[in-house]
């Protein structure tokens, strides 16, 4: 695991782009994350399509999970959210923007049709991630396999304590939700997580240097041969081994140029 540690929330969705932009150059497939975490990395790369250094019409992407039973237009489907924050604002062709179909009478089916679209897409190359305050990626809260594929899930009750502010009322958040798997995820070739903010310090330190467990579904980016984690100092905060990290990245222009990705 490449861990990357900035000193604000801003410098985080700078070098988040820059991996991105490497990805998006060569026409990738990007999985795409929705929630706070990852809005000033959308904007970074926005900027970048304005300034024309960057064109995302090669690309295709799809979304890491969806509420069920929200309409599509719903402000706060994830459907509508990544359009309004992201994908409108860039030169992505908008039918080339997958997400799990959360309004289908059969979130089994949609969740499976799913599922089958990335493989058919040829999977993907790039997954931007958050984590939650437990520990979950996508939707995979605590208990979730470690090879699950898309699937219903249930949301924890901290999750939507967590995604409440997006709604009028904790009570208007879905608590059913489509989400791909940590198998799912797994399979992108490349994994990409942001944490920012002292919220998320513990989960950053289970993520990173606890064990990988149900108990933490983020932890199965341990599992990952191409895992980049990039935190700001307050998400950091809790790390036994900040200092270390902090080291090895500053000696990181020497091994890239013995060609090596990552030497841990
Ligand atoms: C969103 C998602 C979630 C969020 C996580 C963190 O598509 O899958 O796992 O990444 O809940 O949310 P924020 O970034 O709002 O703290």
């Amino acid at each position: 695991m490449e861990l990357i540690i900035r000193p604000t929330s801003a410098d985080v969705a700078v070098t988040a782009a820059d991996v991105l932009a490497e990805h998006v150059r060569r026409g990738a497939t990007l999985g795409l994350a929705t929630g706070s975490t990852p809005v000033a990395t959308y904007q970074e790369l926005i900027r970048r399509y304005d300034a024309g250094e960057l064109s995302f019409a090669q690309c295709r992407a799809f979304l890491l999970d969806e509420y069920v039973g929200l309409p599509r237009d719903h402000e706060q489907s994830y459907y509508r959210t990544i359009r309004r924050e992201f994908t409108e604002h860039i030169d992505i062709p908008d039918a080339r923007v997958q997400s799990p179909d959360g309004t289908d009478p059969n979130p089994t089916a949609a969740a499976d049709r799913y599922e089958m679209a990335i493989v058919e897409a040829g999977g993907i190359d790039i997954q931007l991630l958050g984590v939650g305050t437990n520990g979950h990626i996508g939707f995979n809260e605590p208990g979730s396999s470690l090879a699950s594929h898309t699937r219903l899930k249930t949301l924890h009750p901290q999750t939507v304590a967590d995604n409440a502010r997006f709604f009028d009322s904790a009570d208007e958040v879905p608590i059913h939700v489509l989400t791909q798997g940590l198998g799912t995820i797994r399979n992108a070739r490349h994994l990409l997580l942001l944490a920012t903010g002292e919220g998320k310090a513990d989960a950053v330190r289970r993520l990173v240097e606890g064990p990988v467990a149900a108990f933490c579904p983020a932890s199965v980016l341990q599992l990952h041969e191409f895992a980049t984690v990039i935190v700001d100092e307050a998400a950091a905060s809790d790390l036994q081994y900040k200092e270390y990290y902090r080291f090895a990245e500053t000696k990181k222009s020497q091994w890239q140029g013995w060609g090596g990705w990552n030497l841990a």
